[in-house]
């Protein structure tokens, strides 16, 4: 699907994955609303120069560029043809003219040093294949007493991620899913090593109760797709035999949890931010 950009397997299996998905990503609200509070909490200004990592859809980017205006710019960028088109063509309906949107691999910008006043990276973080490697990559290309941003989950997020973690260690498979930014001081040890400092951690809870259906419907043992930060898929160990067993014992400790309410889907968002020193 991606012949512009050299990939290694992995990232292009990432990059076919959202491209699958980007004509119905921007169904729901879930991805809107958090982006939208990245945003908030960064008290972006008019004039400043915006990078927008992992922009899928361009939401976040299209909404920092309502906020810097036309002195402002906000650039785009992402692995997925299939979401920077999506990008694009919102951006094409509303007339906008200082964002762009570009075909890149975030772990390998080609942007100059000391470049933006912010930099964004909303619900993607842990695609990336060396989560300190890319932070250090990021504070480089931040101006002096410029803002980074993104979103981290708790590892205790998504009901359905953490049962089925629970359910393949015991076949010795181990998916680290949020694990890396899985708590505030993972995050904020990520962002000291990587030479930030006023780091900031606002922590939310945006989770529900979810029906003992939708939970099921959250299996995370499907080997073909990719998993994030982990190729190859630590599934493949798996015969199809133990991944449909583990499947049983996934849908049975849902059961489990089920209350009257139905089964709680934590989601412990961690807004994180830090600073390049000024
Ligand atoms: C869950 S979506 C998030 C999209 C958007 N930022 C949002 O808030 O809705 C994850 C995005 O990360 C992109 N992505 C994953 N790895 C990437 C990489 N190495 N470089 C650029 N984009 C990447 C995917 O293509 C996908 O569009």
């Amino acid at each position: 699907m991606n012949n512009q950009l050299e990939l290694d397997d992995y990232k292009q299996q990432v990059a076919d994955l959202y491209s699958r998905r980007s004509a119905n990503y921007d169904n729901g609200d879930w991805h809107p609303r958090i982006a939208h509070r990245l945003v908030e909490y960064a008290h972006l200004r008019l004039g400043q120069h915006v990078l927008d990592i992992a922009t899928g859809t361009g939401m976040l980017a299209i909404e920092a560029a309502q906020i810097v205006g036309i002195e402002g710019r906000v650039i785009g960028i992402d692995i997925s043809t299939g979401m920077i088109e999506q990008a694009k063509r919102k951006a094409e309906i509303l007339g906008l003219d200082n964002v762009e949107f570009q075909l890149a691999d975030a772990e390998a910008l080609n942007f100059l040093e000391n470049s933006f006043d912010c930099i964004f990276c909303s619900s993607a973080l842990i695609w990336m294949s060396d989560l300190s490697g890319a932070l250090q990559h990021w504070y480089k290309l931040l101006k002096p007493g410029g803002l980074l941003g993104f979103h981290a989950f708790a590892d205790t997020a998504f009901v359905g991620g953490v049962v089925t973690q629970r359910v393949l260690e015991k076949y010795g498979v181990s998916l680290l899913f949020s694990k890396p930014t899985g708590t505030v001081e993972k995050c904020h040890n990520l962002l000291k090593q990587a030479g930030f400092v006023e780091i900031d951690i606002k922590t939310e809870q945006d989770g529900g109760y979810i029906s003992l259906e939708s939970a099921k419907g959250m299996w995370a043992g499907n080997g073909s797709a990719p998993v994030p930060g982990q190729h190859p898929n630590p599934l493949l160990q798996l015969s199809s035999e133990q991944l449909t067993q583990a499947r049983v014992e996934f849908d049975a400790e849902l059961e489990t949890l089920q209350t009257e309410q139905g089964i709680w889907n934590d989601i412990t968002i961690f807004y994180t931010f830090g600073r390049k020193a000024a």
